[in-house]
């Protein structure tokens, strides 16, 4: 099916995904390379909820992404690898090429004793091995579970326990500027306590020393030697997973989301393809880490769906200095930049020097992802690396929804600064007020939920369907709810406003807050603990904390320092808290439930206008956490 190429074509498009999305996603799905045609495209019940595409279809995504573009692209790159020190050589893959690594890959873990259906923890750094074990784990029918590997060992064996991972691929060290982090080790620890580990991996790329387990552990370039590169791909069901990806909720228990085949594969292809309006031959870049759904859905699957040639970044945008983004999109001459607002915001910061040393003018299409991007932020952006000629794609989705949903497509919908604009063909966005009712008004402003399903949403939370079930379709029946709060205007552009519920974004990065206060409670002098977010010029959100200890603490900053590395050690450095206030006791209401509505105000640093505070049990403690705030 053609992709949107004017706004005329957009209207005429999403209509047709309406009234009949059935028709329209057979029409999309016609396009890729089914071993077996679907007998059904959609089967659906929220209520279940249930939610199956392209139903009895049999396929293997890699040879989507891999096989069906040999005969035409084989010599194309695939991937553009850049080194974290720019004085390292960069590598480009081709598609022959991938197609021979992503098959040596998939015979060394056969090798190893991976089979169909079994669970495969990835825990490495940006390098193209993590591109080539997570194609390999799909080319054979496993089920890919990443690790960002900035999670620290307490994570990692929460979500290696929770998939029952079998396998673990690492490498010995990472690079993050100029530091080495040692992810072996941190792997070692994790592993005491996973039993259904059985085998580990251990790609070199640091010269990290590492400890070697008998029996477990195994060097990757060893294991990999003599591997045909020609691996036989596996027939999948549309439905079978493809991966999981664990994210944070309201409670302290990381949400292991599923994605599955078919309907993924369909949906960020497509997505790629209409928001970006990716042109044969461009250069695409996407800043992300692989760790996080940008990277699976638009680094990994997305592009190579689509033979587009990506970029993987393997270093960070402040080394060697201010300008590394700039210098890597000269060099490789990028056409396409998907970032996030973070990352704007602290690279606006910097003299803009560091832009204008670079010759960026390749720079076709510029993207933003990961929480509302405020307007100085999008200005800049446009202004200063797209010159004013190109358009940013300020895309809103989530973990869960697979794929885009609301987004400006390139070149095509009429921007307005920090909207999120109209939903994509497919997705029905219903607004919803406090008393559950649609908000059918435009302007009109509530919580955002989608009201059809669509291809690339996930199929449930690893096992725990009921905690999916609860987490997102029961605020409002028959309705996807998303945590989101939303404004849609008078013109029908929708402008995400952040969430609702008790999630916190940190520089894109999304964080519950029980899972911080359950790191924070872990300290000895600590007592209790109620964390919530606020307004931080770099990271979006900053992580503030509120902490009563058993006593009075006579050295706040050590057991601040101590806090902080702790919450580090537990869940991974991005989860510190920015701010720590010590205080005797926590609004609660009669229930005992925190009123996070207040201590979200005093850190925002309004201190005046808290609202209502009598059904409080114990009102004073208001005063007190007024009088302390940071
Ligand atoms: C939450 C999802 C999707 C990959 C990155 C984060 C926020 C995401 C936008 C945007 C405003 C956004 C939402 C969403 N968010 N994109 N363009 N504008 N907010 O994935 O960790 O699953 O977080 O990120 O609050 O619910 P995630």
């Amino acid at each position: 099916m053609d992709i949107v190429r004017s706004f005329e074509d957009y209207i005429k498009q999403y209509q047709q995904s309406i009234d009949n999305p059935e028709t329209f996603w057979a029409d999309v799905a016609g396009d890729f390379h089914w071993r077996k045609k679907w007998d059904k495209v959609l089967e659906w019940d929220f209520h279940k909820p249930e939610v199956q595409w392209f139903v009895g279809g049999k396929l293997n995504i890699t040879e989507n992404c891999l096989d069906r573009h040999l005969p035409e692209r084989a010599n194309q790159t695939a991937i553009i690898w850049e080194p974290n020190d720019p004085s390292e050589e960069p590598r480009n893959i081709t598609y022959q090429e991938l197609f021979h690594e992503v098959c040596r890959v998939a015979n060394m873990l056969k090798a190893q004793g991976v089979q169909k259906g079994d669970k495969v923890c990835i825990y490495m750094p940006m390098i193209p091995e993590v591109a080539f074990a997570m194609l390999a784990c799909a080319r054979i029918g496993a089920v890919h579970s990443v690790v960002f590997a900035g999670f620290s060992s307490r994570s990692l064996i929460d979500r290696i326990n929770d998939a029952g991972c079998k396998l673990v691929l690492t490498t010995d060290g990472s690079y993050r500027g100029d530091k080495i982090i040692n992810l072996k080790a941190i792997v070692d620890e994790a592993l005491e306590s996973c039993p259904s580990v059985e085998r580990v991996l251990i790609k070199k790329r640091t010269g990290s020393k590492v400890v070697m387990k008998a029996n477990r552990d195994v060097w990757w370039d060893e294991a990999i030697k003599n591997m045909p590169d020609v691996c036989a791909a596996e027939e999948m069901d549309a439905e079978d997973l493809l991966f999981i990806l664990y994210t944070s909720g309201s409670t302290g228990k990381p949400k292991g989301m599923v994605h599955t085949i078919g309907g993924y594969m369909v949906y960020t292809n497509f997505t790629f393809r209409t928001v970006f309006q990716y042109q044969e031959g461009q250069v695409y870049w996407c800043t992300a880490d692989v760790g996080w759904i940008t990277g699976h859905s638009y680094i990994v699957y997305g592009p190579l769906s689509a033979g587009a040639t990506t970029l993987m970044f393997e270093g960070v945008p402040s080394w060697p200095d201010m300008g590394r983004f700039w210098h890597v999109a000269e060099k490789h001459r990028v056409n396409i930049f998907y970032t996030a607002p973070t990352a704007i915001r602290s690279l606006e910061k910097a003299p803009l020097s560091f832009v204008k040393q670079y010759d960026l003018h390749n720079l076709k299409v510029l993207g933003t992802v990961g929480e509302p991007i405020n307007e100085e932020a999008w200005h800049w952006y446009h202004e200063h690396i797209g010159k004013g000629k190109c358009p940013i794609v300020d895309t809103w989705w989530q973990t869960e929804t697979g794929g885009f949903m609301i987004s400006p497509i390139a070149h095509i919908t009429k921007l307005k600064p920090a909207f999120a604009s109209f939903p994509l063909p497919g997705v029905q966005p219903v607004i919803m007020d406090e008393k559950r009712q649609e908000v059918t008004t435009s302007p009109g402003e509530g919580r955002l939920t989608i009201g059809f399903p669509w291809p690339g949403m996930a199929r449930t939370i690893y096992g725990d369907h009921q905690r999916f079930r609860e987490t997102y379709f029961s605020t409002f029946p028959g309705k996807y709810f998303t945590g989101d709060g939303c404004r849609r205007d008078a013109e029908g552009y929708y402008r995400i406003t952040g969430r609702v519920d008790d999630v916190i974004i940190v520089s894109g990065h999304n964080l519950g807050t029980a899972e911080i206060e359950s790191a924070v409670d872990e300290h000895s002098a600590v007592c209790e603990t109620a964390v919530v977010g606020y307004p931080h010029d770099v990271k979006g959100q900053g992580i503030y904390a509120y902490v009563i200890c058993y006593d009075r603490p006579h050295e706040e900053e050590k057991l601040r320092h101590e806090i902080r590395e702790l919450v580090a050690k537990i869940i991974g450095p991005i989860a510190k808290p920015d701010k720590i206030q010590f205080v005797s006791g926590l609004p609660k209401t009669r229930s005992g439930k925190i009123m996070r509505r207040i201590l979200r105000k005093v850190a925002e640093g309004n201190t005046t206008d808290l609202g209502d505070v009598t059904t409080l049990l114990d009102p004073s403690v208001v005063e007190e956490i007024k009088a302390g705030a940071l």
